[in-house]
């Protein structure tokens, strides 16, 4: 069976896909923050190995990496787990650069960093990193420009990921707005309500990974209307 590591699965998009390829046999190592968060979210799940830790701690990341060297492959990494950064969001002029460098570091250092460990086991399976992107990375949203840019520089990775290694197949995911908590952030005290769960997302990605059409940006709206034809 497929084994696949995806960050941030205790809510959200990520616990959806989690939940989506364990329908599906997959093996998975997970992860989160919040160890109590992740533990239930994964509850019942099996051929799943949750580790909880922060994305942007090297030693954590080196835990991911010796679970994956334990399971022999990789076959697929999703980053997922991201910070929207300051709540409510401020303009660029304003934002504070410690809490900017948070953002990058977990937006983009820490993806990075996961590939850079896992590139091996994920090269000789001739695999697939799915970074999760968002349409702030592409539009000029005011407020946006901190997790905005940080999007934007991990579609950038992905991109120049995908012509340096062949051998992969390497995506930005753009799933859209979905009703979560890190949208909530974004939109404080208002009702999000109208946006989609999570888990109607899902099967966009999973056509990206069944139909696996070259390396480049997705957006999970195109994905889910038309054939890929990239
Ligand atoms: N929701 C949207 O409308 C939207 C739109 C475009 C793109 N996205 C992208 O979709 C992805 C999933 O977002 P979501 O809306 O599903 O967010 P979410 O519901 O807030 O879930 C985020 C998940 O990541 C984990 N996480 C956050 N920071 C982490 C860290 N530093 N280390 C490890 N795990 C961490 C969270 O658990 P802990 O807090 O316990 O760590 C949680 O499991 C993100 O990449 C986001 O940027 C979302």
């Amino acid at each position: 069976m497929p084994i696949a590591l995806i960050t941030g699965a205790s809510k959200g998009f990520g616990r959806a896909v989690t939940h989506a390829l364990a329908e599906r046999g997959w093996t998975m190592i997970v992860d989160a923050r919040g160890a109590g968060e992740l533990r239930s979210a994964t509850q019942g799940l099996a051929d799943l190995t949750a580790i909880a830790g922060d994305v942007a701690n090297p030693d954590h990341r080196s835990r991911l990496a010796q679970a994956v060297a334990g399971g022999g492959r990789l076959d697929l990494l999703i980053n997922n787990a991201s910070t929207l950064g300051v709540s409510p969001l401020p303009q660029l002029a304003d934002y504070p650069l410690g809490e900017l460098r948070t953002v990058f570091e977990t937006n983009v250092i820490a993806p990075l960093a996961l590939i850079q460990l896992l590139a091996e086991p994920l090269t000789d399976a001739g695999g697939t990193i799915v970074n999760v992107s968002s349409d702030a990375a592409v539009e000029a949203y005011p407020g946006w420009g901190g997790y905005g840019s940080a999007k934007a520089a991990l579609d950038q990775l992905t991109n120049v990921l995908g012509a340096e290694e062949p051998r992969l197949r390497c995506y930005a995911f753009d799933p859209g707005d979905m009703r979560t908590e890190m949208h909530q952030l974004a939109f404080p005290g208002e009702d999000i309500s109208d946006r989609p769960e999570p888990q109607t997302v899902v099967p966009a990605l999973l056509r990206l990974l069944d139909t696996r059409p070259p390396s480049g940006r997705y957006r999970a709206a195109d994905l889910a209307l038309s054939e890929v034809t990239r």
